[in-house]
């Protein structure tokens, strides 16, 4: 029998990109999205469901995962929905950084929170939470997408010792840049004047020849199916050329000295 994945941010892409990789493998995919009805090139693909979510919304949440659990036999939910709140932290208003916190922290745990009494049943399941090379090191502008990324990191690692003894897996993918759409539809950006240089110099780092380097969405999502059917208890998936190399210094010469490193990067 094929296997079934649920998606949320099925619309764009990474979300849309694994929609299509796990449809080409045979796997029945349900994609969610904000606006299913926008959405032409899923509806042309077989044994893809389209569904409206926005993961906010916890009744919407509770209301889909009861529906599609009572009709399909999940095997993997990736929790994908995201966006960036990008810029110095003074810059943004308390419904900024409230909305940040609720698509990126919270949606994922609503969407966990209701799938896990079903896969707890089941004795079987997979959660594939979709972090950041910024959910693995600090980086100036990123303060709220960071502490967003690092608590799903968090939170993904204490429920996958929670749900072990169910059989039960939490697994993150933490990419680097992805040639998305994320810095155009998927980035609020914020600035202050006290911090033109500090943003100057970060911007420095987004280049066409940097952004050219980035993983596509099929790169990424060709490791999502992987720690989707490696079928090794593994935690954590580092996606990406840039973010391996990142990762890699941290774990080498230790988060302290990574700091030093970017706080000398970023002062004038
Ligand atoms: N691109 C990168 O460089 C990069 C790097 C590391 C990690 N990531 C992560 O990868 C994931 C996917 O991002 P992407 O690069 O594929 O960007 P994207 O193309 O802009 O996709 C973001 C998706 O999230 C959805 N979304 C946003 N808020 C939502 C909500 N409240 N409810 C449901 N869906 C919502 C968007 O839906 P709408 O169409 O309705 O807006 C869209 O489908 C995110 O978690 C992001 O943080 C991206």
């Amino acid at each position: 029998m094929s296997k079934s994945i649920f998606i949320t941010g099925a619309s764009s892409g990474l979300g849309k990109a694994a929609a299509r990789l796990f449809q080409s493998k045979g796997w029945n995919v349900i994609a969610t999205m904000r606006q299913p009805e926008k959405e032409t090139e899923l509806r042309q693909l077989k044994n893809i469901t389209i569904l409206p979510l926005d993961v906010t919304n916890g009744q919407q949440v509770n209301d889909t995962v009861e529906q599609v659990a009572n009709l399909y036999d999940i095997d993997v939910v990736l929790n994908n929905a995201g966006y960036g709140l990008i810029g110095p932290l003074e810059a943004f208003s308390e419904e900024q950084i409230n909305k940040q916190v609720d698509t990126n922290l919270l949606g994922v745990i609503r969407v966990s929170k209701a799938f896990i009494p079903w896969f707890r049943e089941k004795r079987k399941g997979l959660f594939l939470n979709i972090t950041s090379s910024f959910g693995l090191l600090g980086f100036p502008t990123c303060t709220l997408y960071s502490a967003t990324k690092f608590a799903v990191d968090g939170f993904s690692e204490a429920l996958a010792l929670e749900l072990a003894q169910f059989d039960v897996r939490v697994k993150i993918v933490a990419p680097g840049g992805i040639r998305t759409d994320f810095a155009g539809r998927s980035l609020q950006s914020g600035t202050h004047g006290a911090y033109r240089q500090l943003m100057a110099k970060v911007a420095e780092g987004y280049s066409a020849e940097q952004v050219a380097n980035y993983a596509s969405a099929e790169d990424i999502a060709r490791v999502i199916f992987e720690a989707a059917t490696d079928g090794q208890d593994k935690l954590r998936y580092v996606a990406g050329k840039d973010a391996i190399a990142l990762y890699h210094e941290r774990t080498a010469t230790g988060a302290e000295a990574q700091l030093e490193r970017l706080k000398s990067a970023f002062l004038f």
